[in-house]
């Protein structure tokens, strides 16, 4: 490993307290200044470190600078071998892992980034991705599944998301069908899952699981077309520091303790419970226009059951329609 990287570990690790460059020199193997020169180009990447009087140097407390070290400190314990690929910018990381899936990457590997230029949505929507505030994520998946089964790991990681957004903010979390996570009515994460078929095996390739959430509101607030319907899931003014790198981590845990179990669909009892629309009146959206509905259920293959004006009951299926829920 690179000195900086290494230099970077150890501060991540000790992060708010000083630590003796002489000692990060001894368990690196290399000079003091060889030490000194890789804080310097930590430094200038933006990093918070302070030289202590003369022997130490700490990283603050306060840094919320993303990088496979930030994220791994929260992963030690972990068995599932996860690594992690930190960008400033990309268009979208789902498209960085697809190029990196078809070039033979490993499932496990998750790219991250600080901001999107090309954020993307589900059913060719885009996804407001403004740097520091969110987090971007995608990891890749090699799967044993039939491709009609791949919407298994769009509703997992929902019932990750909620699960340790609700822990982390002390908010409830709902899940609107079929992709997005809600906290008091507003969407805080959307997921896109983009899979590659083997049409030999009729199985998938790979997939790439890509999941937003606004952690903090943008400087400027969000743009007026989503004003109304996005929130963060905590306010400007709350410590967050360093809340991006720990909520990627548990989000990956969280996601592969559910993934080793997929086919057992064990938790789409939860993903109905945590579900944003059932009992409710809604429009649903298709290219031939809007139909108000009823939301019944939603079914153990994650197709949402609605009844009609007209009493007809039917199974919508994700990748045809998208539903509004009506305010009544
Ligand atoms: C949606 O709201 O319809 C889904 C949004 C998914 C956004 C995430 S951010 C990380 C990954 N990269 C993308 O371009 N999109 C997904």
């Amino acid at each position: 490993m690179h000195v900086r990287e290494a230099v970077l570990e150890i501060l991540e690790q000790n992060k708010g307290t000083e630590y003796p460059g002489a000692e990060l020199a001894r368990m690196l193997g290399v000079s003091r200044n060889a030490v000194w020169k890789a804080v310097q180009e930590l430094k200038k990447k933006g990093y918070p470190i302070e030289a202590v009087g003369k022997k130490g140097y700490c990283l603050s407390g306060e840094s919320d600078i993303l990088s496979p070290q930030s994220i791994g400190f929260w992963l030690s314990d972990f068995k599932t071998p996860l690594q992690f690929e930190v960008y400033e910018e990309v268009p979208s990381t789902n498209t960085i892992l697809k190029q990196k899936a078809e070039a033979g990457a490993p499932e496990g590997l998750v790219c991250v980034a600080n901001r999107q230029t090309m954020g993307k949505g589900r059913l060719g929507r885009s996804f407001y991705s403004p740097p520091d505030t969110g987090i971007y994520m995608s990891i890749l998946l090699r799967p044993t599944l039939l491709a009609q089964d791949a919407l298994l790991i769009t509703t997992a990681a929902a019932v990750a998301v909620a699960r340790v957004i609700e822990t982390a903010s002390g908010r409830p979390a709902q899940i609107k069908w079929v992709n997005d996570v809600y906290c008091d009515g507003r969407k805080v994460c959307g997921i896109l899952t983009e899979a590659s078929m083997n049409f030999e095996s009729g199985g998938l390739a790979y997939a790439v699981l890509g999941i937003g959430i606004n952690i903090a509101p943008p400087a400027g607030g969000f743009p007026e077309e989503i004003s109304s319907i996005a929130t963060a899931l905590f306010g400007e003014n709350a410590h967050v520091s360093g809340i991006r790198s720990r909520l990627t981590a548990e989000i990956c845990r969280a996601f592969f303790e559910l993934y080793t179990k997929l086919p057992d669909k064990t938790f789409m009892e939860e993903y109905r419970s945590r579900s944003f629309l059932i009992g409710c009146d809604v429009d649903v959206l298709s290219p031939g226009g809007s139909r108000p509905a009823h939301v019944l259920d939603i079914d153990a293959d994650a197709n949402l059951v609605v009844r009609f004006a007209d009493g007809a009951v039917q199974s919508l299926s994700s990748g045809e329609v998208s539903v509004r829920r009506r305010s009544t």
